[in-house]
């Protein structure tokens, strides 16, 4: 017996995944997943999903059919449902006010209407993609001006998920925001959504606020992670100056409790599709009301991630005898991140292509996200490879440079690989994740983030 009919707008990272829990630990809802994307929404059909994520498939598979869809009838979705969740992407602005810093909310209003259109009784919408504060109010402003007496009401639910650990972050939540009109009937849309989630997430799990202060919650929870990160990489660079191991100062600072460990890992930089479009968002609402020193603040997160991505390729040039022409260099990972395919404002995009300016040969090797590198780098034509294997990738290559922590790399045959590379052989660890020492005494020239380079001259 079906007791609750929900969509979802938009199946990608956080649609496809977030409904396919749903749909398995509520097999009392319905639960339909549309796209205007023909492609995405066949792969869900099949098991050849269209992202990458542990566990994603056993999920999808465990509801798929029974009381979770994928289709691309929108409207049909729309006119069925009492709950709609829309994710479809929000990305920063490429044009006209507020280019490179405001949300491009295009795609959300474009939903918005046809809701609207379709709609024939009133719904809730949940805004479950990432939005600037106050666009509940839009929403609202567009879904209630209709003749048709049907009332929307718009929540906001933002979703937390990582990308690799998204099925364990949506089984365990840390947490979950729902936000809504502090009016009778924004609490009582407020409570079916809560009802949803309390199929399996504990009460105290289930946080509720204003409309406004969950959407807001959402910017700042990837602003204060992104600040972490950005934090411990200016520590990197004053680290690799001062003899200091970064490692060692995130694992004492880290251990305060007010502070806590995670987050605290140096890399290349952060990539991913939403810190830097999330952060640009953040400042560009505190420059609209006013707040030019809070704006100045966050901004300062990314001009730090940017540093740390220039600085990574500086040390590779200057150590390589100021000049990489010719020279090729093996990019051990593209994906932003382990555990998944998405390469979205992943720093081996920018790091490929400063190498491929300086005339460097580039062999780019990833277990997962190789079709999306070929996307990335489709303007290159020449000096660049994409090979599956690592080895093969390291074959006759002057440099390796870690970009992504695939816990693969770990564990290669790295004896087997300096063997096959020319000599000095050079090796730029952006994620900490090799043994330096080991990697030392087999003969390679080891520079480790946030640590003094281990040189045999
Ligand atoms: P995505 O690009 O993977 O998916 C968005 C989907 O929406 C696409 O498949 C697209 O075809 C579809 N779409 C766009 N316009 C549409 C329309 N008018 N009708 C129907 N479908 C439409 O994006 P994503 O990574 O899932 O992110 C979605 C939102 O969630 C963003 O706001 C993002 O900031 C937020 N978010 C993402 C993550 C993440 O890990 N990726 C985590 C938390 C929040
Ligand atoms: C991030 C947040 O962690 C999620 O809570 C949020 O829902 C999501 O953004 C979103 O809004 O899209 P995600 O980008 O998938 O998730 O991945 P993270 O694990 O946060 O990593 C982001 C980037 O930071 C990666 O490039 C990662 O390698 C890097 N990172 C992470 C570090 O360089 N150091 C660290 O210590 C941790």
């Amino acid at each position: 017996m079906i007791s609750k009919r929900i969509a979802c707008i938009g199946a990608g990272y956080v649609g496809g995944p977030t409904m396919a829990v749903i749909a398995m630990k509520c097999p009392q809802y319905k639960v339909n997943v549309v796209d205007v994307s023909e492609a995405r929404i066949k792969a869900w059909q099949t098991d050849n999903l269209p992202i990458f994520e542990p566990g994603l498939l056993d999920v999808v598979r465990a509801a798929r059919g029974r009381n979770l869809f994928f289709s691309t009838e929108i409207s049909a979705a729309i006119r069925e449902s009492e709950v709609i969740f829309v994710s479809v992407n929000t990305p920063t602005k490429t044009f006209g006010e507020g280019a490179g810093k405001a949300a491009d909310l295009q795609y959300w209003e474009k939903v918005a209407r046809e809701i609207l259109r379709e709609s024939g009784s009133s719904k809730i919408v949940v805004e479950k993609s990432t939005l600037p504060v106050k666009t509940a109010q839009t929403m609202e402003n567009i879904l209630n001006a209709n003749g048709k007496k049907v009332h929307f009401e718009v929540i906001s639910n933002p979703e937390f998920l990582a990308e690799g650990t998204a099925v364990k972050d949506l089984l365990e939540p840390d947490r979950v925001l729902i936000g809504s009109r502090e009016t009778p009937q924004g609490f009582a849309a407020r409570q079916e959504i809560v009802d949803i989630y309390a199929n399996w997430v504990p009460k105290d799990r289930i946080l509720t606020s204003n409309v406004w202060s969950a959407e807001l919650s959402k910017l700042v929870a990837n602003a204060f992670l992104a600040q972490r990160i950005s934090s411990i990489n200016s520590i990197s660079a004053l680290c690799e100056k001062t003899d200091a191991s970064v490692q060692e100062v995130a694992r004492a600072v880290g251990m305060d409790s007010r502070i806590g460990s995670r987050f605290l890992n140096a890399s290349v930089g952060f990539g991913g599709s939403c810190f830097k479009k999330d952060i640009l968002n953040l400042v560009y609402i505190c420059e609209s009301y006013g707040l030019q020193e809070a704006a100045r603040y966050w901004e300062s997160v990314l001009a730090m991630n940017e540093f740390q991505e220039t600085r990574f390729v500086r040390t590779i040039i200057r150590e390589m005898f100021n000049t990489i022409v010719g020279k090729r260099i093996a990019l051990f990972g593209f994906a932003f991140k382990a555990d998944t395919s998405d390469t979205r404002e992943s720093p081996s995009i920018y790091v490929a292509r400063k190498l491929l300016e300086e005339r460097a040969f580039v062999a780019v090797t990833d277990p997962k996200a190789l079709d999306n590198a070929r996307i990335d780098l489709a303007g290159y034509k020449e000096n660049l490879d994409f090979v599956e294997d690592p080895y093969e990738a390291a074959k006759g290559a002057h440099a390796v440079a870690i970009m992504t922590e695939w816990a693969m790399y770990r564990s290669l045959d790295w004896e087997n690989i300096y063997r096959s590379m020319e000599k000095p052989a050079f090796l730029f660890d952006g994620r900490n994740v090799l043994n330096h020492e080991q990697l030392y005494n087999l003969g390679f020239n080891v520079y480790p983030l946030g640590r003094p380079p281990l040189k045999h001259f």
